[in-house]
């Protein structure tokens, strides 16, 4: 759909969700909730030590931690279509940070995005699944944040055009789509099931990246899963489907892609995916990573779009003696064979790092080649990669032209789809 267009049905939508909240102004759980931690709540060092292994779990950092930034002092900007907001300051600084906030107004913030004075969040703070979260754990996440350093610095202003600055409309957009309860354990499956449920749909918010989203930027739960888009990313489908999504993933390689970030044969996780795994998966016990896998064994399976599944497998790229190259892509094989073929060689099962190893990847396979276009734009955010082995950054180098032609290449060389990358696209993705 045309952009203009989609705002426009998206403006329009806000006008409904306006009146419904000038509705619900009134009517909203904005008062404070009773908190108080359950009898099983560990104290003292052991509820730090939970605090610290929840708020990894939920990868806080990512979003409240900038590259050369303090930790959680805030400050990341969130780039959307009508204008920027930025990450706020979450140290116990008592100024600029939550350092003055109780409990109930944490519990309150993470449960039903309402800030300390009441104000109505913007999901780009993912409250909704947090929202599943259970008081004990919030309060834990609160208590570990409590012996974070105080950092005295302020957030930068939002920028966002009118009527999207207008808060309360928030709220009309929760009422259609907060869930409104927290995570209920399903006495039909076993524990490590549960554990799965709880990480994937509250802690670790795979869905906020992974579920596609509507007009009103609100997850399609009956689409679970099935794939989303981050800034430009594409976060793949990652439901039980056999040709879309993790069917013909062994348990294993699964579990080695979330831990690691690669597995053989499935290629690599770049982008905001190396992200949550440096930061965040990577540190997760494996008891973790496996109710994780356990978990995502039986979402359903949910069909993509036919554009979005894999289309060769790394055997496959291997085996396939010659590759359809048409002249078009000339330019795009030439800068290949001149600055990737030394990592990735021309078979993509990489050179010096396992972590090159692309080939079968499902980046590979998008004839929008967003994934590949934004790797080769912005690198690879590998924190522990020792330089010359990394993935390094390109915009610099290559022109919207040449890095279009690149991208094409890639695609149509890895998976024998035709790439339909234009230079105006890579520009938007700089
Ligand atoms: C995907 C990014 C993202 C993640 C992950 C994230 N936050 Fe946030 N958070 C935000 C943004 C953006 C805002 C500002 C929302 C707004 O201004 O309406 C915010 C707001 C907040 C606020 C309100 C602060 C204030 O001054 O009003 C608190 C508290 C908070 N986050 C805590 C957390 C905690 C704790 C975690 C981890 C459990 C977390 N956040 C994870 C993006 C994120
Ligand atoms: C911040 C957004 C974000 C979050 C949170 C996130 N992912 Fe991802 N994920 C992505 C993106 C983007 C990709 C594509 C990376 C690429 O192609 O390089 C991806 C790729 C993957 C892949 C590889 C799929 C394939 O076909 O190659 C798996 C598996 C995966 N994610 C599982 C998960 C699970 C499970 C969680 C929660 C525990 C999760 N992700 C949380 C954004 C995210
Ligand atoms: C110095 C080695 C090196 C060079 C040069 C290099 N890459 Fe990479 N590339 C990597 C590594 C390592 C990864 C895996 C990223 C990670 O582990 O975070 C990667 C990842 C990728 C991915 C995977 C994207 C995904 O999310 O599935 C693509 C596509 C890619 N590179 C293409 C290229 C192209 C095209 C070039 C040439 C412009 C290139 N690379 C140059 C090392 C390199």
């Amino acid at each position: 759909m045309k952009s203009w267009r989609k705002y426009t049905i998206a403006a329009c939508c806000l006008a409904v969700l306006g009146f419904v909240g000038a509705v619900m102004f009134f009517y909203w759980p904005h008062g404070l909730p009773q908190v108080e931690a359950s009898k099983a709540q560990p104290v003292g060092a052991e509820l730090l030590a939970r605090g610290e292994y929840l708020t990894t779990a939920a990868d806080c950092a990512a979003c409240h931690t900038t590259k050369t930034g303090k930790a959680f002092a805030g400050g990341l900007a969130f780039k959307l279509p009508f204008g920027t907001i930025y990450s706020p300051n979450i140290t116990s600084d008592p100024q600029f940070g939550i350092g003055n906030w109780s409990d109930a107004e944490f519990v309150r913030a993470m449960k039903s995005g309402v800030g300390k004075h009441g104000e109505d969040l913007y999901p780009a703070f993912p409250y909704t699944s947090y929202a599943l979260l259970s008081t004990d754990d919030i309060l834990a996440i609160r208590a570990y944040l409590t012996t974070i350093k105080p950092i005295s610095q302020p957030s930068p202003e939002n920028q966002l055009a009118f009527p999207f600055n207008q808060r309360p409309l928030m709220r009309g957009w929760k009422l259609l789509f907060m869930p409104w309860h927290p995570f209920e354990p399903d006495t039909a499956r076993d524990e490590q099931w549960n554990q799965g449920a709880y990480l994937v749909e509250a802690l670790a918010h795979c869905g906020e990246c992974h579920t596609p989203r509507g007009l009103m930027f609100q997850r399609k739960q009956s689409e679970a899963l099935s794939g989303g888009d981050v800034d430009g990313w594409k976060a793949w489908n990652i439901t039980s489907d056999k040709k879309y999504g993790l069917g013909m993933w062994s348990d294993q390689q699964v579990a080695e892609m979330l831990s690691t970030g690669h597995t053989k044969g499935h290629g690599v996780a770049s982008g905001p995916m190396r992200e949550a795994i440096d930061l965040s998966l990577s540190k997760l016990p494996a008891s973790d990573i496996d109710a994780i896998v356990a978990y995502l064994r039986t979402v359903p399976p949910v069909t993509g779009d036919p554009n979005s599944a894999v289309v060769r497998t790394r055997d496959e790229v291997l085996s396939a003696s010659s590759s359809p190259i048409g002249p078009d892509t000339q330019l795009g094989k030439e800068i290949y064979g001149g600055a990737c073929a030394s990592c990735h060689g021309w078979n993509g099962v990489g050179q010096f790092n396992p972590r090159a190893a692309i080939s079968g990847g499902h980046a590979l396979s998008d004839p929008e080649a967003s994934n590949v276009v934004r790797v080769v734009l912005q690198g690879s955010s590998d924190h522990e990669a020792a330089p010359g082995k990394t993935m390094p950054a390109f915009a610099k180098i290559y022109s919207d032209a040449e890095v279009a032609a690149l991208a094409n290449y890639v695609v149509e060389h890895f998976s024998g789809r035709k790439g339909t990358v234009t230079a105006e696209e890579v520009l938007e993705a700089r």
